[in-house]
């Protein structure tokens, strides 16, 4: 099968080579899937440059997601899979079978079914963003009649966080820079959008809500202020990114205003909790309630011109095509 493959980290184009390798057989209580559709992540490229320490273990096929078909089961899963259409998620976490190959294994938990109207883009793009979007929202207590902020509302994480927290039956604020990324985030159902560097974003949020219950935080640096002038009293900020090695907190406001901060790392999320949510977020896909953003499609032999777009910080999901 062919395969991308690197074997130290570094820069895309010195270390992500294509190769033809021997397929993977599914292990007790593993499927193999056919890949059609490979998703990229930023934490996918920051493991493959070394930001992210990970072990090699004599190779790494990267990428955490992706969709297609399962063509074969191990020992101790029912063989009725075979023939499934599944998305997968944190396919290489521990494995050195990741998704940008034409087959992947995985445990059989982590391939799961996908109805049939759902698109393979869709499918592709939810792993770690729509488990990481769910992880920041759910675990704290119902989300109906709550005010929600998302900051980053056009991102991969922000973007379910906008439609899970829509479905869930809150009123959405998120901010966004520059009108493609509004345009997306309206689209995605939010009830505020606002532009962060163009408009004034705390009198924009106070004017929609009185107090802001639950904050999705992608810059939980930069936005501290933000959120601290427009959080309700007993409000939670989830912190699922780092755009600065420290956070100064003001003692006293931060006290008084009774703020919980809770920062997430889905790698790290009780397993029992992840599977959990790949059942509620395929629910959500299947009644509509979940978009894919702009997909950006790239050959397998483009693997590394694809990660320089993940870099480079492209609005929308970069995928592998498997099928080109
Ligand atoms: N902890 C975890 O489990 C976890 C899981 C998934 C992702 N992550 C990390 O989270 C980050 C985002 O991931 P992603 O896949 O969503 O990336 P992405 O698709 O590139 O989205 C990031 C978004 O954040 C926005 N943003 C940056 N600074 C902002 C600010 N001050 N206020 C509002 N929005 C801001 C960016 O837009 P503008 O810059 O145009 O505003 C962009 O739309 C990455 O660093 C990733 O590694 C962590």
């Amino acid at each position: 099968m062919r395969a991308a493959l690197y074997t130290r980290t570094g820069k895309a184009g010195d270390v992500l080579r294509v190769l033809d390798l021997a397929r993977p057989d599914p292990g007790h209580g593993e499927v193999r899937v056919q890949i059609s559709l490979s998703g990229i992540n930023p934490s996918d490229v920051k493991r493959r440059d070394g930001q992210t320490p990970s072990r090699i273990d004599g190779f790494q096929v990267p990428h955490m997601d992706g969709v297609g078909r399962i063509d074969a089961v191990g020992p101790g899963v029912p063989a009725e899979r075979v023939g499934q259409r599944v998305w997968l998620w944190m396919a290489a976490l521990s494995s050195s079978w990741g998704t940008a190959a034409e087959f992947c294994v995985v445990p059989q938990e982590q391939a799961v079914p996908l109805p049939d109207h759902v698109p393979d883009e869709l499918g592709a793009s939810l792993g770690v963003p729509a488990l990481t979007a769910h992880q920041c929202l759910f675990p704290d207590g119902p989300l109906q009649g709550t005010d929600v902020l998302v900051a980053g509302g056009a991102g991969a994480v922000g973007h379910f966080a906008v439609e899970l927290a829509k479905w869930a039956g809150a009123r959405v604020a998120t901010t966004v820079s520059g009108p493609a990324k509004a345009e997306l985030a309206s689209q995605a159902g939010a009830d505020l959008v606002v532009d962060y560097r163009s408009q004034d974003a705390v009198a924009e949020i106070r004017a929609f809500s009185d107090g802001i219950d639950r904050v999705v935080e992608v810059a939980p640096a930069a936005n501290w202020e933000l959120n601290r002038a427009v959080c309700a009293t007993g409000a939670r900020i989830v912190a699922y990114s780092v755009d600065r090695p420290t956070l100064e907190l003001p003692l006293l406001p931060s006290l008084t205003s009774l703020v919980t901060i809770r920062f997430l790392l889905i790698y790290r999320a009780p397993r029992n909790a992840v599977v959990q949510a790949a059942q509620e977020v395929t629910a959500a896909a299947a009644r509509g309630a979940l978009t894919s953003l702009p997909i950006h499609s790239y050959s397998l032999s483009r693997i590394a011109e694809a990660h320089q777009a993940v870099e480079a910080g492209v609005t929308g999901k970069v995928v592998i095509d498997l099928r080109k």
